[in-house]
């Protein structure tokens, strides 16, 4: 990890769950991390956290709503303006919303396509103007994907189409980024379960049943993927990690 060292990194959904650890292990490895998502106060909090324990690089908090394309695009223009340009982009933030594709509220569909689709998509395309405009060829573009952009589980459908979107844009990236000459890589990870507000926030009128959920297995915790996202950007630059695949060893689905 030592060539990240003082480069700048994009979390979107860095206030909870996989987005948060991810932030602090980057700040922990000497990056400068620009967190973003719509409760700023908690990655405040996360970057206050950091800096009182010497962490060696520093989280700068961003308000920004991803179903708001100006909110996207004034957040990079900041990124530019404050930090020279993005490096990193991990595209973490997403949900999903309650409802099978028979019955599910078109409301749900709407937000699940611009968190988990568009608001990616327009993010890659920022980070890759912003790195080729200043020369950079080993940046790297890191999709929080699901296993869920794989196969599909009964009742999470359109949710599951939202991920196997990231598994075409992933490999559209590798595609285009190649035709380009460019060395700047595109990387997917896909896990199984794990432990964060993701469940609770989808099961809003019922937060026990996704208590229970957690409870009936041991799941994998966030810091488990943001171990991997290390793994991911510290493999040496000719290796380039299209998707990691990981489970809950417990996990049967
Ligand atoms: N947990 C799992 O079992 C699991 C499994 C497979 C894949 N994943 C994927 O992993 C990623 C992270 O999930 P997680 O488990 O960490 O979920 P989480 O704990 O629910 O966190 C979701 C993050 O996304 C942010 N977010 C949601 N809507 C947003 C919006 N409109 N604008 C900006 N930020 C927004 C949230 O921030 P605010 O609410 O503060 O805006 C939060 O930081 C997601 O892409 C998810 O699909 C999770």
């Amino acid at each position: 990890m030592e060539r990240w060292v003082g480069r700048v990194a994009l979390v979107t959904g860095a206030s909870v769950g996989i987005g948060n650890a991810t932030a602090r292990a980057l700040v922990q490895h000497g990056m400068k991390v620009v967190g973003c998502a719509r409760d700023v106060d908690k990655i405040r909090e996360t970057a206050a956290e950091l800096q009182q324990a010497g962490a060696a690089g520093q989280l700068y908090p961003v308000q920004c709503d991803l179903t708001v394309e100006a909110e996207i695009r004034a957040m990079f223009d900041n990124i530019e303006v404050e930090h020279g340009g993005v490096d990193v982009c991990i595209n973490n933030a997403g949900l999903a919303a309650k409802g099978s594709l028979l019955s599910g509220s078109f409301e749900g569909f709407r937000t699940m396509t611009d968190v988990n689709i568009l608001a990616p998509t327009l993010c890659s395309q920022l980070a890759v103007q912003q790195m080729r405009k200043r020369g950079v060829d080993d940046g790297h573009i890191i999709t929080l994907n699901s296993m869920s952009g794989h196969r599909i589980y009964l009742g999470m459908a359109f949710y599951g189409m939202t991920k196997f979107a990231m598994t075409a844009m992933t490999e559209g990236l590798r595609r285009e980024l190649r035709e380009m000459k460019s060395h700047i890589r595109a990387t997917c990870i896909s896990p199984g379960l794990v432990e964060t507000e993701f469940a609770i926030r989808m099961n809003k009128d019922d937060p026990q049943k996704a208590r229970d959920l957690y409870a009936s297995t041991q799941c994998m915790q966030a810091k488990d993927l943001a171990d991997a996202v290390l793994y991911v950007l510290g493999a040496p630059p000719h290796v380039e990690i299209n998707d990691i695949w990981m489970r809950p060893t417990e996990q049967t689905t």
